[in-house]
């Protein structure tokens, strides 16, 4: 059993820390035939990179893919896809004031209690450091489902309270914060300049949608859809809530509202957010995800040394001041795994679709 990996069939085991090599991933279950174009997964890096605009951590970091295995004259092999980023740009000594305390709201403090002793520099594996690979592991993931025309797409719905009214995902594309809404997201912005200059931080949500799911991806009882998808955002650092479809709203409404009536064209409305009984129902998935503020804010904090001894938090270093902006793009790569996953599961599922594919 792995507690690093994820995924039945397009499976994903990430390995690395913050301060150390480099961060990898190996990615198992891939088809053999894939076309895999490296700059495709550079280019999806580069909207996770680091470093890019003020509005993230000063940590700049090329994250310069290296493809190691499976992929032979740019073809995948159907063997496990090996990638490789190399660290360039720690540094440790940032994090030497903080090695026998616990920043507060971090993973220091649970880390340290599990294992006996934790690697203090720049969070080690606790680091969104890892999520560099997730982000690799996605494009991998979206290469395969652009095969069938499955298009996963991200952008920020609300930093703080601020949230969009009309949502573009186009636009999302185009401006350093990936806001959905032209509109609000000079708001947005002078936000998170404020909580920056505060030496504070700030929340946010990202949304992400799935368009063109075939019916029929997901695995009742206990691989359902919207589960798997729900574990998929949970798991990525600081994600405090995720909701499918109308989510939490829906618990406010009544049925005559909720329901999505449906007549010969199709669905007539889609508050489920595409999947019902945790199973896609051919709409757009829509997932909302809830980043919490950055625990690393550079204001003296009440805290504790290895000794429980009272100690005050004072941090260096580099930080996001808004980790959901960076975070929407891990999330829609998280969303894209579980999309290539539940399809490669979904092969085996019907015995009409088994003889098609070996009686043709
Ligand atoms: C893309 C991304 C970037 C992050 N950057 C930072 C950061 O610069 N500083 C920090 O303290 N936490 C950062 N985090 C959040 C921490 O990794 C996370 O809060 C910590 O591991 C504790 O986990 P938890 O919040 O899920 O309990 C980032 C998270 C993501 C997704």
């Amino acid at each position: 059993m792995s507690f690093n990996s994820f995924g039945k069939i397009f499976n994903i085991t990430t390995f690395g820390e913050s301060h150390g090599e480099g961060i990898g991933c190996i990615i198992d279950g891939v088809p053999a035939g894939l076309k895999i174009d490296k700059d495709f997964i550079q280019s999806e890096l580069d909207r996770r990179k680091p470093g890019k605009s003020k509005y993230e951590t000063g940590r700049k970091e090329e994250d310069e893919v290296k493809i190691l295995s499976g992929v032979f004259e740019g073809i995948s092999t159907g063997t496990p896809i090996g990638l490789f980023i190399k660290n360039t740009n720690q540094k440790s000594k940032d994090y030497e004031n903080i090695k026998d305390i616990f920043r507060p709201a971090h993973a220091d403090f649970t880390y340290f209690h599990k294992y006996g002793l934790r690697d203090y520099r720049g969070g080690g594996r606790s680091s969104a450091r890892e999520t560099a690979a997730r982000v690799a592991s996605g494009a991998i993931a979206k290469i395969l489902l652009k095969e069938i025309g499955i298009k996963v797409l991200s952008g920020i719905y609300a930093i703080a309270d601020i949230k969009a009214n009309e949502i573009d995902f186009s636009y999302a594309k185009t401006n350093i914060i990936y806001s959905l809404d032209k509109k609000i997201q000079e708001k947005q912005l002078k936000l998170i300049e404020q909580c920056k200059k505060e030496h504070d931080s700030v929340g946010g949500v990202a949304l992400v949608k799935i368009k063109k799911s075939p019916i029929g991806l997901g695995e009742p009882i206990y691989y359902k859809l919207d589960g798997i998808l729900a574990e998929a955002m949970m798991g990525i650092n600081g994600v405090k809530g995720v909701e499918i479809g109308d989510g939490i709203k829906a618990s406010e409404k009544k049925g005559t509202y909720n329901n999505d009536e449906i007549d010969k064209n199709g669905f007539l409305s889609n508050h489920s957010g595409g999947i019902l009984g945790g199973i896609s129902n051919g709409e757009d998935i829509n997932i909302k995800v809830y980043f919490k503020p950055t625990p690393s804010i550079f204001k003296p904090q009440k805290t504790i040394n290895k000794n429980n001894e009272n100690a005050i938090c004072e941090l260096k270093g580099r930080h996001d001041p808004c980790i959901a902006i960076r975070g929407s793009i891990v999330a829609e790569a998280m969303a894209a795994i579980v999309m290539a996953d539940m399809l490669l599961l979904n092969m085996g599922r019907r015995l009409d679709n088994i003889k098609k594919i070996y009686n043709g």
